[in-house]
């Protein structure tokens, strides 16, 4: 049974994952109307990937016999400036997601919550490589700028993403 406090945190968590889905999905749109059909692959599985994060907390509120309550999910930002103003967008929006994260997993801790933070843990290293894979691109479209050789051999590599949906079911 989970406490109020943390069933809605963990409810909020899910509205959030889908809202960062959504979020993906415009950044994947912008690149599209840039002809970046790449880059937009990349958005569009880590769409898929945020969609999944939010089913996850949906089965788990749901073991936990606690209900799921969705909420209007918020317009997501489709102004940007370039490529690189999108992956700064992303990175800073995985970075707020991590401290979403560690707050419920302080949460979870006070109330000595265990199967919480287990189910929290899994989403927390996730966020190490979440937050790296942004950072990392950012990086090298940094580098391409002015180059639009480099750009598209970027593109390319970016287009090469497929979704896997991860295996573990540990919560
Ligand atoms: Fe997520
Ligand atoms: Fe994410």
């Amino acid at each position: 049974m989970l406490s109020e406090k943390l069933l809605n945190h963990l409810n909020a968590q899910v509205n959030f994952e889908i809202y960062s889905s959504y979020a993906y999905l415009s950044m994947a749109a912008y690149c599209e109307s840039l002809d970046l059909s790449g880059f937009a692959n990349f958005f569009k599985v880590q769409c898929q990937e945020e969609l999944f994060h939010a089913m996850k907390f949906y089965d788990y509120i749901f073991q936990k016999n606690g209900v799921v309550v969705l909420e209007q999910i918020e317009k997501p930002n489709s102004n940007f400036e370039n490529i690189s103003d999108v992956f700064e967008t992303g990175y800073e929006h995985e970075q707020l997601v991590t401290s979403r994260l560690y707050r419920i997993a302080d949460i979870a801790t006070e109330e000595k919550e265990h199967a919480t933070i287990s189910l929290l843990n899994w989403f927390i290293n996730e966020q190490v490589e979440e937050e790296n894979t942004f950072n990392t691109i950012l990086k090298k479209i940094k580098r391409a700028e002015n180059n639009p050789a480099a750009l598209y051999m970027l593109d390319d590599e970016l287009g090469a993403r497929v979704y896997v949906a991860p295996t573990t079911t540990n919560a």
